[in-house]
């Protein structure tokens, strides 16, 4: 038996889930990050949860317009998802950073990433809180298959994205 680090245990345990969590602010700027700790939680009500940073930019948006995408993306946009995990919205403007184009769906109050997989609207229930992460409680009103193509996961410990 060998005690381990949460990261290290996470390297372990990929690939994890792999999203975009699409978010669009009062002024409409819309934010994208990349997020693993994500899961489906309901199936009758359908719900997904996400955990998400203190620190980081999506969770006030989330909290305060209570409305997010979330989109599971294929290898067409993986990269310039991947590089939304570097930078927060705070200070860049990622979608024009990163030349990523939208497109609004409809029953989707939030746009969608061209070059998604399969996506989910979702609309904020509660946060759960207390550690340096927020759990975020969404119920899914719905949810699309855009392409037919997979969609990419992380792998060996959140270092990369790609598909299995
Ligand atoms: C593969 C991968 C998975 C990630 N998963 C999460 C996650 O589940 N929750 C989180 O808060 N940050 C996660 N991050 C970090 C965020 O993507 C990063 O902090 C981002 O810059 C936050 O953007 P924002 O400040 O615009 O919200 C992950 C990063 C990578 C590379």
């Amino acid at each position: 038996m060998k005690e381990l680090t949460l990261g290290a245990s996470a390297k372990l345990t990929s690939p994890h889930l792999f999203a975009a969590i699409v978010t669009k602010d009062d002024a409409g700027r819309v934010n994208i990050m990349g997020a693993s700790w994500i899961t489906f939680a309901s199936l009758r009500d359908a719900k997904m949860v996400f955990c998400i940073s203190d620190s980081g930019y999506t969770g006030g948006i989330v909290e305060s317009t209570k409305k997010a995408s979330l989109c599971f993306v294929t290898e067409k946009i993986a990269d310039k998802i991947f590089k939304c995990c570097t930078t927060s919205g705070r200070t860049t403007d990622k979608i024009e950073a990163f030349g990523i184009a939208l497109s609004e769906l409809e029953g989707f109050d939030v746009p969608v990433p061209d070059g998604t997989g399969v996506a989910f609207s979702l609309e904020l229930d509660e946060v759960v809180g207390g550690c340096d992460h927020g759990i975020y409680v969404c119920s899914v009103k719905k949810a699309v298959q855009l392409s037919e193509e997979p969609v990419v996961m992380a792998f060996d410990g959140y270092s990369r994205v790609g598909i299995l």
